[in-house]
Order: structure tokens, then C-alpha cells, then sequence
């Protein structure tokens, strides 16, 4: 299997590797990215980052699922990722809280966005987020994605019901806000 890396301005994005397991786990462990995701499991541990990576690295690089650390000076400092469910593909994402507010997600995830549709034959990407995320429903209106619903989830981390709210980006939609569907910035 090839495995691509794509760069932006300021980040590479590639396949997560062994020795990011500790990365990861550093960083993902903060209760402003765990009260944010839906399936994190709350007590994560170096083992859950190990196997989360080794998964990471069998994944077909044309296949439904895909998924790259954010790296920056060559340290993993978040994740993308997209996930089938139900027959729709969904993204999430999170980036350490040392590196929030510098536009870097702004800047990785049209790039992940932008390749998935140029290596995928999907129309669609769907992306959920909490009600009072505020921070990702900007960034996912910046990129496109309209509110087609929402319903209420169990969120474990916060032992309560919470509102998710569902989103949709067509590829035409993203298209129109001037995107392009690219793979030309990828590397083996
Ligand atoms: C959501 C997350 C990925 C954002 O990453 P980031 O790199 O800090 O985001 P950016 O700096 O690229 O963009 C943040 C945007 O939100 C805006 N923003 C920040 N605080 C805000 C607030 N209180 N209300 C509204 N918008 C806000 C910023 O102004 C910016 O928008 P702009 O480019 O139009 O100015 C990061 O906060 C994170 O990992 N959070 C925890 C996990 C998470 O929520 N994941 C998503 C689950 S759906």
C-alpha cells in the first residue's frame, strides 16, 4: 500500500506512526477535546494510541476509511479522520489545545476534504458536532457544511445527553466555495 502525505502551509499531514503513540496520547487526553468527541474512550491510554495507530497504518489508501496525524515540525498534533457509518461517510477531527486559534484546522481539514473527494467516488461528507461546539460549527461553515438535522446522543465523557448537531458538504458546495478536489499535493 502507498502511503500518501500531503503538505499545507504550515503542516504535513501523513499516516500516523509508531512513535507518534506518545504524542497522541499527551495530547488527546484534555477534557476540551474529550467533552468534544463522541467516541474517545474517557480513560485513554498508551495501549488504546498503539492499536489506534497500527489500525491506522493497514488501511487501504483508496478504501471508505482514512485517516492522517497533523503533524507540524514532524510531531503529531491532531487527527482527521473519515469514518463510514450507516452507509454515509463522516469526518472528525481535533487538534491539541497548545495549537488552537492559529488557524491550523481552517487549514487542514479543506485539505483533507479536498483529497478525499479526488480519491473517493462519494458526493457527500457528513460531520457531526455538540451543540456547543462552537469552534467546530465555525469551521465546518467556513468549509461548506449546511445543517441537514440533529438529535440527541449519549456523550460517556460527560455522562449526559447532549445535542448533536448533523451536517452535510455536498462536493458541488465545495466546489462552488472554490475548492478543488486534489491529490496533487500528495506524496509517497
Ligand atoms: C475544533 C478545533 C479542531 C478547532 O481547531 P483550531 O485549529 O483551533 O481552529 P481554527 O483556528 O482553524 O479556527 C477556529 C475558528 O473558530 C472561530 N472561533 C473561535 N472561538 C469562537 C467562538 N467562541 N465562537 C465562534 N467562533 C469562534 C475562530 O475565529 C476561527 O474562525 P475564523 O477563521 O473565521 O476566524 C479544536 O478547537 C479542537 O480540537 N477542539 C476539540 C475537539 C473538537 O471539538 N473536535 C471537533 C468535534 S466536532
Amino acid at each position: 500500500m502507498t502511503m500518501l502525505s500531503l503538505a499545507t502551509n504550515r503542516l504535513l499531514l501523513r499516516p500516523p506512526e509508531p512513535r507518534d503513540s506518545e504524542d497522541l496520547v499527551e495530547t488527546i487526553v484534555d477534557p476540551g477535546i474529550m467533552r468534544m468527541m463522541g467516541t474517545i474512550p474517557s480513560q485513554y491510554k498508551r495501549a488504546h494510541a498503539d492499536a489506534f495507530i497500527a489500525r491506522a497504518r493497514d488501511l487501504q489508501s483508496d478504501g471508505p476509511e482514512c485517516l492522517f496525524a497533523i503533524t507540524r515540525s514532524n510531531r503529531l498534533i491532531g487527527i482527521i479522520r473519515v469514518d463510514p457509518r450507516g452507509g454515509h461517510r463522516f469526518i472528525a477531527y481535533w487538534i491539541a489545545r497548545t495549537h488552537w486559534g492559529q488557524g491550523l484546522m481552517s487549514e487542514a481539514l479543506p485539505a483533507i476534504i479536498a483529497y478525499y473527494f479526488a480519491t473517493r467516488e462519494v458526493a457527500e461528507i457528513y460531520a457531526d458536532y455538540f451543540v456547543d461546539n462552537v469552534v467546530s460549527k465555525r469551521i465546518l461553515e467556513k468549509n461548506g457544511f449546511e445543517k441537514v438535522g440533529e438529535q440527541t446522543v449519549h456523550s460517556h465523557y460527560r455522562n449526559e445527553d447532549v445535542l448533536e448537531i448533523c451536517t452535510l458538504l455536498t462536493r458541488e458546495r465545495f466546489m462552488q466555495l472554490g475548492h478543488v478536489p486534489d491529490k496533487a499535493k500528495a506524496s509517497s
